[in-house]
């Protein structure tokens, strides 16, 4: 598809773009551009680049009322070569329309999400960091246009993609976290819309992430609805659990049960672990078992990752039964190798035999 250009007649100045790039931080800072495709008549229109800037909804748009919302994460990493890369679009893509399905919206082609993320950067190049643990983050999102209080799936939507400059997701960089397992607050129950990546999903989460909070904890970690006992996800993040160590180590995430986000992030982990010589399953942890495997020294290291903190490490639990720490409190060392493979990917540092880098 032929995409149009308008170009923003005011855009950052040089000056002020490098001072944002200096210290992006997380969703704080916009490019100077974003894209927009609209669907109406049962088929999407051209695709736009346009200046970034506020959109103009009625007040009776059906995404403000039903929460008709999707969303993606991803980035573009500035490559050795000086060009730009980003990982496993495709991935990416593949989700956004099961989410749209799930959510009852329309989907949005493949072809045309990946070729979204290349026009954008087209323009807006200058914006992806230099520095090397720096990204550009893509979200591309998709809200319901048809203005009406009737309950039911619109018959209009907007596809936007905008782009903000990454550093670090959380304040303190590669720090472990404290998290708070709740037996109050469930994100997702079997035939709810766990796995898709919605926005009343994250609105969901706030209340429970704010008692995490006031229990002096950092994240809150998500238990199944049914008998709150199955470890999830940790916030909008996906969890491993590293048992023993070195060589022989074995590394298991909670299975896709319905209930989480399959995260791209999550799957390409299980791959490279495979790469690196563990041994990496999908399984089931209770918090019994994670507890237990703390004490008893069987689970060394826990980690949860996503596409915008990569990996975080856990380092210690508090819950309503009791406190414990992971290994030794600290980063563990196969969750920082894992780490650093799967960054030196995505940076062109190490090679690609995956062929998870897509140019742009
Ligand atoms: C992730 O990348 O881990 C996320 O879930 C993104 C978050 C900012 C919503």
């Amino acid at each position: 598809m032929a995409f149009t250009v308008e170009r923003n007649p005011n855009p950052a100045t040089a000056e002020r773009r490098a001072e944002i790039l200096q210290a992006p931080g997380f969703g704080r800072f916009f490019t100077d551009h974003m894209v927009r495709i609209d669907y109406r008549d049962g088929a999407w229109g051209d695709g736009a680049v346009v200046p970034y800037g506020p959109l103009q909804l009625d007040p009776a748009t059906m995404a403000l009322h039903y929460g008709q919302e999707i969303f993606e994460g991803l980035k573009a990493y500035r490559q050795p070569d000086g060009s730009v890369a980003t990982f496993r679009p495709d991935a990416n893509a593949r989700r956004f329309v099961r989410s749209a399905r799930r959510l009852g919206m329309a989907e949005l082609p493949e072809e045309l999400f990946v070729q979204s993320l290349r026009e954008l950067v087209a323009v807006d190049s200058e914006w992806v960091p230099t520095n090397l643990a720096d990204s550009l983050y893509f979200r591309p999102f998709m809200i319901a246009t048809e203005i009406g209080l009737g309950v039911k799936p619109a018959s209009s939507y907007a596809y936007l993609l905008i782009a903000s400059p990454a550093g670090s997701y959380f304040a303190g960089g590669v720090q472990p976290v404290s998290v708070w397992p709740s037996t109050e607050y469930t994100s997702a129950a079997a035939g709810g819309t766990g796995e898709a990546k919605c926005a009343g999903n994250y609105a969901a989460s706030l209340v429970a992430q704010a008692q995490a909070a006031a229990k002096g904890c950092d994240q809150v970690v998500w238990l199944d609805a049914g008998e709150r006992r199955w470890v999830e996800e940790m916030g909008g993040m996906n969890l491993y659990f590293v048992y023993g160590s070195g060589p022989g180590a074995r590394i298991v995430t909670p299975s896709l049960t319905g209930t989480l986000l399959p995260g791209i992030t999550r799957d390409s982990l299980l791959t490279l672990a495979g790469d690196l010589g563990y041994t990496a399953e999908e399984g089931k942890i209770s918090t019994d078992e994670w507890r237990e495997g703390n004490e008893s020294g069987a689970i060394t290291e826990v980690f949860a990752c996503g596409t915008a903190a990569v990996i975080t490490p856990i380092g210690s639990v508090k819950s309503a039964t009791g406190e414990w720490t992971v290994g030794d409190g600290r980063p563990g060392p196969i969750s920082m190798q894992l780490r650093e493979q799967l960054t030196g990917i995505q940076t062109g540092k190490l090679d690609d035999k995956h062929g998870w880098m897509h140019p742009l």
